[in-house]
């Protein structure tokens, strides 16, 4: 079998060019004798590695001086607590909920302290970004938290939509991080899980701003401050070193694709063509979530007849177009889109959507 074209929402399509260089140098990393996998994470090979990493990570999102960039483990997940365990500093944080995953990340700081839902879409099932109206900001948080792209309910902070609001935002960039420039000095803190955008998972990036280091608590374990972690420049103790070196393959094969802003255009074509498709299928497949946040990146959509799911999945995985099911908390189709996943590869699957809508509708 050749390679699919794969929808999957993480662990994700990586660049195929990235694939094709890590198995070239797989074996014998430039002259090194070894994997990248076998080295020592404090030799020079593998320190320039790291620090190539995070320069370009530093060009790609033009993160200013003053950002420490983290490269853990744990996934976003640990995040929902490391971030409170480390910045709640026995105030309260205030939390907006805009799908499930920022619903996970405040059912989590909730086991370490006081946390306010400033706005909540729950009601409106997730389609929906709140309005300014509706988001009740205490000014004494001690952040503020997002979830920039909703991977599950397929919504996405418009950038406009991001501004400073006098408390440290902090953001979980998971499913969109690297897919289009960023404000980074708007941001506190900034995470993400690697398996979507970044790299294979297993690594977890943060950018946080120093002013934010040094709150933690004695009582976490050492492993978990920020601060420690940043003075030892992620490697207080053995660092994801494959994970690291993979997202710096990613990171220079997005500087080839032309940085954020050459990725973006690139994004907004693919997500057109898919928006269009469902919108334009005269209601056979359709998209619930209101047009001004739909996410570029994870596009949910449902078959007017479920009795067409099963073969929608089964003849779209045999024309190579795979994982395609919707999350099963909110069901039908989703359609993952990430950097890694060519415009051809989208008109691929918009092409089987409108052959399929043709013969069944
Ligand atoms: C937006 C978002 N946040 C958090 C997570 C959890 O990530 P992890 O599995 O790395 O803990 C995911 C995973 O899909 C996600 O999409």
């Amino acid at each position: 079998m050749g390679r699919i074209w794969n929808f999957s929402a993480g662990p994700a399509a990586l660049p195929e060019e990235v694939l094709l260089q890590a198995q070239a140098e797989l074996l014998d990393w430039h002259g090194a004798g070894c994997s990248v996998m076998e080295m020592s994470h404090r030799g020079k090979e593998f320190m320039s590695i790291l620090e190539q990493a995070e320069a370009d990570l530093r060009e790609l999102m033009g993160i200013p001086e003053q950002y420490k960039v983290l490269f853990l483990q744990g996934g976003a997940t640990q995040q929902f607590a490391q971030i409170p365990m480390n910045l709640l500093a026995g105030r309260s944080a205030d939390y907006i909920v805009t799908g499930s995953w920022s619903k996970k990340a405040v059912k989590e700081a909730q086991r370490f302290g006081s946390v306010r839902i400033a706005a909540s879409t729950e009601e409106s099932k997730f389609t929906r970004l709140p309005t300014a109206e509706e988001i009740r900001l205490d000014p004494f948080a001690a952040y503020l938290h997002v979830c920039t792209n909703e991977t599950i309910h397929g919504v996405e902070i418009p950038a406009e939509r991001i501004a400073s609001t006098g408390v440290p935002l902090v953001a979980d960039m998971s499913s969109h991080i690297l897919s289009r420039p960023v404000p980074v000095e708007k941001f506190g803190m900034i995470y993400a899980g690697a398996q979507k955008n970044i790299g294979p998972s297993g690594l977890t990036l943060v950018i946080i701003h120093r002013d934010l280091l040094g709150m933690a608590p004695l009582t976490i374990p050492t492993v978990m401050d920020f601060a420690v972690m940043a003075e030892n420049g992620s490697m207080l103790n053995t660092p994801p070193t494959y994970g690291i070196y993979m997202a710096g393959l990613v990171f220079q094969w997005l500087k080839r694709q032309g940085g954020l802003e050459g990725m973006a255009a690139v994004n907004a074509e693919k997500a057109r063509i898919l928006y269009d498709c469902i919108d334009g299928s005269g209601g056979f497949y359709s998209n619930p979530v209101d047009p001004d946040c739909r996410s570029r990146m994870n596009v949910p959509f449902v078959l007017a007849n479920p009795e067409f799911d099963a073969a929608f999945l089964a003849e779209s995985k045999a024309a190579g177009l795979v994982s395609l099911k919707g999350h099963k908390s909110v069901g039908g189709m989703r359609a993952s889109i990430y950097n890694a996943v060519p415009l051809a590869g989208v008109q691929a699957l918009v092409d089987f959507m409108y052959d399929f809508a043709k013969r069944k509708g």
